[in-house]
């Protein structure tokens, strides 16, 4: 099953190059080098990256959860050279501060770590824990918010809120409410404190992973992936303005998967941004602290994810750009998403593993898994995109660009790709 990957396991890269990382990989000096200026000068890769529309400096982005909670979080992102942040979901509120998803409102601060081997058989990380959406108040997080836009504008890192706004199940109308408090708020905090700055408003919509501890059917779903982007667009600028979609992974086939893609791409070519592909895996068994049902994730997340992604690509071309979630580990797999359409990576979990793997000693956690993404000499960014250059015919003096990726799989056959690569 290995064989899912396009690229191959060992990256065959030439010697001078090889010590040239090795070196960086052991003793690169921060303080000397812009990280990406240096990457475009002396490796002749240009890893600047898109969410949707919007710049970011590198692909590597922070998943919205417990690591975007705080203002020192984004801030130390920031500092440490991270792509962009989405912040942690706030669950939708009307004017009367009622919710009607408040079950979502869960403080559960343990958070575990642990091996876990996929059904092929590769070990990776999964984070077990019980909560769900922001816990604290609405107010609290455009506080956050704006705090994170006065980041957002020194550090020129993007910082996007996210929203699980309200989904009927069965005949339950959109409480619509919600979906015109919530988002007005966050627009008047984006008017006073980025509209003009150059700033557009950006949001990102949750499908939680938990939803898939709810019986919902593929119909329900589909209601919702029809209409959350209308409602949602309703009261957001037409003009400066960003809507990403993040899919959940229900326990359905791979097909329904590829169904709410283009869904998305069908009914919302025009007024979705991007997609972020996609949320956890859920475990309805699984018992952790007195709560039955968990999210996980590991290689069985990224292989499920890969998968819909390369069925998804074989029957489209144009489609709305994908920010990529699940299971990045290494700038290689972040490489996987990208020849499969994804101008960006979300990840979570990386920034949590024990500190054996990472090779930086010093720094925070972003800074040290920043670190290995882009430098691991055999499954980093810039090895994978060397060994795809060097695969390509591409000349040592022409700079190869990290979004250049997405047209391979536009351009190409992904199986000629893969034949024409190992
Ligand atoms: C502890 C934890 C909390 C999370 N909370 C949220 C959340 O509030 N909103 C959201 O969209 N995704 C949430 N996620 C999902 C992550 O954003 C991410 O998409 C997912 O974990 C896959 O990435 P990973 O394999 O790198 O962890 C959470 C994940 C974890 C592990």
């Amino acid at each position: 099953m290995k064989d899912m990957y396009l690229l191959e396991d060992n990256l065959n890269l030439p010697s001078d190059i090889k010590e040239m990382l090795i070196s960086d990989y052991n003793n690169l000096n921060y303080e000397e080098n812009s990280l990406e200026d240096y990457i475009i000068e002396k490796y002749k890769l240009d890893i600047a990256a898109k969410y949707g529309n919007l710049k970011i400096k590198n692909p590597f982005g922070k998943a919205s959860g417990q690591l975007s909670c705080s203002i020192n979080q984004v801030k130390a992102d920031a500092e440490d050279g991270l792509g962009f942040v989405i912040l942690k979901t706030v669950i939708s509120q009307d004017e009367n501060e009622n919710s009607s998803m408040e079950e979502w409102k869960v403080n559960a601060p343990k958070m575990l770590i642990e091996e876990i081997t996929s059904k092929k058989g590769e070990t990776g990380y999964t984070v077990t824990w019980k909560g769900r959406g922001w816990d604290k108040s609405f107010l609290e997080y455009t506080k956050l918010l704006k705090d994170s836009y006065e980041i957002y504008k020194k550090y020129e890192m993007p910082v996007i809120p996210s929203v699980q706004y309200h989904l009927p199940m069965g005949q339950e109308e959109f409480k619509e409410s919600e979906y015109r408090y919530t988002t007005e708020k966050l627009i008047e905090v984006w008017e006073e404190t980025a509209k003009y700055h150059n700033i557009p408003f950006a949001l990102e919509q949750d499908f939680s992973a938990t939803l898939s501890a709810l019986p919902v059917k593929e119909e329900e779903i589909i209601r919702w992936v029809n209409e959350v982007p209308k409602l949602i667009r309703k009261h957001m600028p037409n003009k400066d303005s960003l809507l990403g979609i993040k899919l959940h992974n229900p326990p359905f086939q791979d097909e329904f998967q590829v169904e709410l893609l283009n869904t998305l791409n069908d009914k919302h070519f025009n007024s979705v941004d991007v997609i972020t592909c996609f949320n956890r895996l859920f475990d309805a068994d699984r018992i952790f602290e007195g709560k039955k049902g968990v999210a996980y994730g590991g290689y069985d997340l990224s292989d499920r994810n890969l998968r819909v992604l390369d069925k998804f690509i074989q029957e489209r071309h144009a489609s709305i750009p994908i920010s990529a979630t699940g299971n990045i580990c290494s700038g290689k797999m972040m490489i996987e998403y990208a020849l499969r359409g994804a101008t960006c990576g979300q990840l979570h979990t990386y920034f949590q593993i024990p500190s054996h793997n990472y090779n930086l000693k010093e720094g925070r956690r972003t800074k040290k898994a920043l670190h290995e993404l882009i430098f691991n000499p055999s499954n980093g960014l810039v090895a994978s995109m060397i060994y795809i250059k060097k695969r390509l015919g591409i000349s040592d003096r022409e700079v190869f660009k990290f979004l250049d990726l997405g047209e391979l799989k536009n351009n190409m056959d992904i199986k000629a790709l893969k034949t024409d690569l190992n």
